[in-house]
């Protein structure tokens, strides 16, 4: 059966339409009016005559939602207004005292929203037109990752607006702003299908989202069933809101989800009455929520309540008290870390919290076990700090029969035997054996992991392999290592191995940042890494700083000076660092802080002759600049090569200075 083509257009318009309004029925309202098979066949009927006229495809066609080649990168996109945090407090008289300055400050009652606070990833959506255009993470709040491919995938998010009966208008730049989410069952399958297949399993359902959300392949993003709630909205043309609660009225009304759990709190009781209804119905929603969020409702309130530096006084979250379960603790043993500390850790009778089974929790030293008088074969109180990591709480006393064991600290590392040592004041005891195999193991686990080398495949199981085989022992040993040795272990096969030999190989591209988080350096974390990278921009210039010279450094204190210079004076981790390079392991050297392009934000357009994209940006942030995908009020420049779209349109638009390639070689400094 085939149709004329203008025939064709208008069924495929139509159908169109009545897929989005069947998904809003179904996904926004919980209340579909056809059966499954029904929008099945209506879909299939879409896609037969997309297929037939592939001219007539468009992108916000509802079966377009996958199909997104995988990315290398996720690019940025800067928000055009900051995307804030929210003030957290856990006591009902904080709220009261929040209630109290709203009062004292607007001269008036006020009334509030009151919302779940959800556990998921916050995003923002940028809807122009009607049509969803980007999709972004909020990244530090003024700039996040452009995440549209994978957002497209979540069947609840709107490729295209649509207008219920007796909704207002559409906006024509509408910024949505909600959390996407992993529903909690779709989280317990999601891990019981990664065990069988052996990968690594996901702590909770924020984590699970988050990653699924940060594909870079849209297709492993569309498996994953994530959700949305949207709950505000940020930069809107063409519609003007009064009230948050006119915001999550309108919302749905345009095909996007809303919480039907918010409601109006008139007065501060309702408030509290609100925080109390949602905690007892906190473990019967399909969804994680830490506490519950309350925003003043009217929007000229909350302008005169304003904001301070990075959350809004006109809202606060109120948060939950942490979960917590009864157990007992069956035995306390020593786990010796890469620095050579001595962990007492509790190994617990397993146990549930919060959909996660607890099975061990860190005593942290000797004098945490001794103030809280922790036994072994004690009954104790445990909880997940932040609802993430285990810690036993307190012990029941009145618990105990006299077969409970007081624990003392071993004077010797239960791995390889050398008298442990404690210095003058810290609580901390230490294996000072550098090639204690615990430390070794935890060395080489640090440097492969995934912020630092992220040499995927080579978990803590293989490299306990690699060190009993004497494969490895040094880090530089991991880029020696050959096919024959990697198959010799036990359960890898041909296959694995390459893998493996793979990852290795590709890792040694990298970045300055995480090459310097990989050596393992006390006091180094990720963000201290990437502190030190911008700042000297060559290793070598970090290698040879004095301890003043990175005190110097915003962000860098004595402590951590102290440990980064007395790193680089040891000649054997001298001789690592040189080792590591001399297999290959390279990143781009960067121009260190103080370019010429601090602070100013880019966003590129259409093809240029003799710049690559990637290149372009590459100068741009070596010069201490910003790339961002998207144009809004706080882009500074815009460069156009050829055929260069609608964000040429947009900037100018908003005024926004516009470069030719050859402009913008000038700029970087080229003749
Ligand atoms: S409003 C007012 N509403 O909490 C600006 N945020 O700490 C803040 N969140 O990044 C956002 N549920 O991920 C808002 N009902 C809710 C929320 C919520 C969860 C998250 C969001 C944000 C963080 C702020």
């Amino acid at each position: 059966m085939s149709m004329e083509k203008g025939q064709a257009q208008g069924r495929i318009e139509g159908l169109r339409e009545q897929i989005n309004y069947h998904n809003y029925r179904y996904y926004v309202l919980d209340a579909p009016v056809i059966s499954d098979q029904e929008y099945d066949e209506l879909f299939a009927e879409l896609q037969r005559l997309e297929e037939q006229y592939p001219e007539l495809l468009s992108p916000d066609s509802p079966t377009q939602r996958v199909g997104a080649p995988p990315r290398e990168e996720l690019g940025t996109v800067e928000h055009s207004l900051p995307m804030l945090s929210l003030h957290s407090i856990n006591e009902e008289a904080e709220l009261s005292n929040f209630h109290e300055t709203v009062r004292r400050e607007t001269g008036d009652q006020a009334t509030y929203v009151g919302e779940p606070k959800y556990d998921g990833v916050a995003i923002e959506l940028v809807y122009r037109d009607g049509v969803l255009e980007i999709a972004s993470t909020r990244g530090d709040g003024v700039v996040g990752e452009d995440v549209t491919d994978n957002v497209r995938t979540i069947k609840a998010v709107p490729l295209r607006l649509i207008r219920a009966e007796g909704a207002p208008p559409l906006p024509s730049l509408l910024e949505v702003r909600g959390e996407v989410y992993l529903p909690i069952a779709a989280f317990s399958e999601l891990n019981r299908r990664r065990e069988e297949a052996g990968e690594t399993l996901f702590a909770n359902p924020r984590n699970a989202a988050a990653g699924s959300l940060r594909q870079l392949d849209a297709n492993i993003t569309a498996q994953r069933p994530l959700d949305i709630f949207c709950y505000g909205v940020g930069w809107v043309e063409g519609h003007t809101f009064a009230s948050e609660w006119e915001i999550l009225q309108s919302l749905p009304q345009w095909g996007l989800r809303v919480d039907q759990r918010c409601q109006i709190c008139e007065d501060i009781e309702a408030c509290i009455a609100y925080h109390r209804q949602m905690a007892d119905a906190r473990d019967e929603l399909p969804y994680e929520i830490d506490g519950v969020v309350f925003k003043v409702n009217d929007l000229a309130m909350q302008a005169v309540l304003g904001e301070r530096s990075r959350s809004p006084r006109w809202a606060v979250a109120y948060k939950f008290a942490a979960r917590q379960a009864i157990t007992r603790i069956n035995e306390i043993f020593i786990s010796v870390g890469r620095t050579g500390a001595l962990t007492p850790v509790a190994s617990l009778e397993p146990v549930q919290i919060s959909g996660v089974t607890v099975s061990r929790a860190s005593l942290h030293n000797r004098r945490e076990i001794e103030r809280k008088d922790i036994r072994e074969g004690d009954t104790v109180v445990v909880q997940r700090a932040g609802d993430v990591i285990p810690q036993v709480v307190r012990v029941e006393i009145e618990k105990r029969d006299g077969t409970q064991k007081p624990f003392t600290m071993p004077g010797h590392c239960p791995v390889c035997g050398t008298e442990v040592l404690q210095q003058e004041g810290d609580p901390i005891v230490r294996c000072p054996n550098i090639d204690c195999p615990a430390q070794i193991q935890g060395r080489l686990e640090h440097f492969v992991s995934r912020n630092a080398m992220d040499i995927d495949g080579m978990g803590e199981k293989i490299v306990a392999q690699l060190l009993e085989e004497g494969l490895v022992r040094h880090l530089p040993d991991i880029y020696e290592l050959e096919k024959e040795d990697l198959v010799a272990l036990e359960r890898m096969a041909e296959k694995s191995a390459q893998n493996l030999l793979d990852a290795i190989e590709s890792s040694k591209q990298t970045t300055l940042a995480r090459f310097i988080y990989s050596l393992g350096i006390l006091q180094v974390g990720a963000h201290v890494a990437e502190v030190l990278a911008t700042h000297f921009g060559r290793l070598q210039d970090l290698m040879a700083a004095s301890e003043e010279t990175l005190q110097s450094i915003h962000e860098i204190g004595p402590e951590i000076a102290h440990s980064v210079h007395t790193f680089f004076a040891a000649k054997s981790n001298r001789r690592i660092v040189e080792e590591l390079l001399a297999h290959g392991i390279s990143f781009e050297e960067l121009q260190p802080t103080t370019g010429s392009l601090e602070g100013l934000s880019f966003v590129l357009t259409g093809a240029m002759e003799r710049f690559p994209r990637q290149e372009a940006t590459a100068e741009i942030q070596k010069r201490g600049g910003r790339v961002t995908s998207s144009v809004s009020k706080t882009t500074d420049y815009v460069v156009a090569g050829a055929d260069p779209g609608s964000k040429l349109t947009r900037a100018q638009e908003l005024g926004i200075t516009v470069l030719s390639e050859d402009e913008f070689r000038k700029l970087l400094g080229y003749s």
